[in-house]
């Protein structure tokens, strides 16, 4: 809360190519947030450090990222989009929340575990407190809502308990967050392994349908998805590939699942995937148009970034403010 105002705040790392997962799961459901919350969504710079990035890679995500937001219908005078990096705030505040975490804690992420077992080779420290980086970002706006994929809930739940330990040593000074898990944003699983969850950084690109794939690439690959033995098209136990194709089917269409069930009844596989690849790519087509027309002006975008640092830095001054105080740093 702020000001009255219920929070509500999220972040996307610009790491890679986002994925139909990232727009499903999150980016979608941003932009009616902004009727009932005061939103904040940033560019996670500082996070995707975590493993090693190209430069201008980081760089050209970062443009993308925040031009792909806005293409999905995030209005920029409606909410505070901005970059990480830009508001120092973060890294101080994480800083502080680092010494009011616990080792254990962090250990247990399920995050940290995966990410450390693909990254064998550089399992930096920031890898390991990324959750506490986090929790900064959410916790300097006074957050009261975090809407998050599942996979960020544990990370949130980890948030909370650092607020609630600060707060009973300090109180009333951080509002403590929920985390928001979409309904439909259920995971979006891999088309190669539909028992793992879709990720923009599989190395099997039949694997994954990226929000800016062309049409033709979009709808082979779900002629390609893996699916199993059946003919009938159907939710149920083991059937994870068509359980998958369903969900997202009905996520583009709005369609329920029994209302899927019956639409493609006596009909195959082969029908089904190629509708669910229309759809898709029928639904993004004009997220990415909108999109290209505003990479085209990076000028803009700068111009964007500032305004949204600028937003973002006058409510993240507070608070950095108020923890200094009562931690006994001394103000010049
Ligand atoms: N860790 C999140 C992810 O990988 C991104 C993120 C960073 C975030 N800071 C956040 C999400 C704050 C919600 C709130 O998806």
């Amino acid at each position: 809360m702020f000001n009255n105002q219920p929070v509500s705040y999220s972040g996307v790392q610009p790491s890679g190519n986002l994925t139909i997962g990232n727009y499903l799961g999150a980016i979608k459901n941003f932009a009616s947030f902004s009727e009932a919350y005061k939103c904040f969504y940033c560019v996670v710079d500082e996070h995707a450090i975590t493993v090693r990035q190209t430069p201008a890679d980081l760089r050209r995500r970062t443009y993308e990222t925040l031009a792909l937001y806005m293409a999905c219908g995030l209005d920029p005078e409606k909410n505070t989009l901005y970059v990480q990096s830009h508001v120092h705030e973060h890294a101080e505040l994480a800083w502080i929340l680092n010494c009011f975490t616990m080792f254990g804690e962090l250990s247990r992420m399920t995050q940290f575990k995966d990410k450390s077992a693909k990254h064998a080779d550089n399992i930096n420290a920031g890898l390991f407190t990324y959750p506490t980086l986090m929790a900064a970002d959410i916790l300097l706006y006074q957050t009261d809502v975090v809407p998050v994929g599942v996979d960020q809930k544990q990370h949130v739940e980890l948030c909370r308990d650092i607020a609630e330990r600060f707060n009973q040593l300090f109180p009333d000074t951080f509002t403590v967050p929920e985390p928001i898990i979409s309904k439909s944003g259920m995971k979006i699983m891999s088309l190669a392994d539909p028992t793992k969850k879709m990720s923009k950084s599989d190395e099997n690109v039949n694997a994954v349908v990226y929000i800016l794939d062309d049409k033709d690439t979009i709808i082979r690959k779900f002629k390609r998805a893996v699916t199993d033995s059946e003919t009938c098209v159907r939710l149920g136990e083991g059937k994870d590939g068509i359980n998958n194709l369903i969900g997202i089917y009905s996520c583009f269409t709005g369609k329920s699942a029994e209302e899927i069930e019956k639409e493609f009844e006596g009909r195959g596989y082969g029908e089904f995937k190629l509708a669910v690849g229309e759809a898709c790519a029928d639904a993004l087509a004009p997220v990415q148009q909108k999109y290209r027309e505003l990479l085209a002006d990076k000028g803009a975008l700068e111009a964007q970034m500032k305004k949204g640092a600028e937003e973002a830095s006058w409510y993240a001054r507070r608070t950095l403010s108020k923890v200094q105080k009562k931690l006994g740093f001394v103000k010049i």
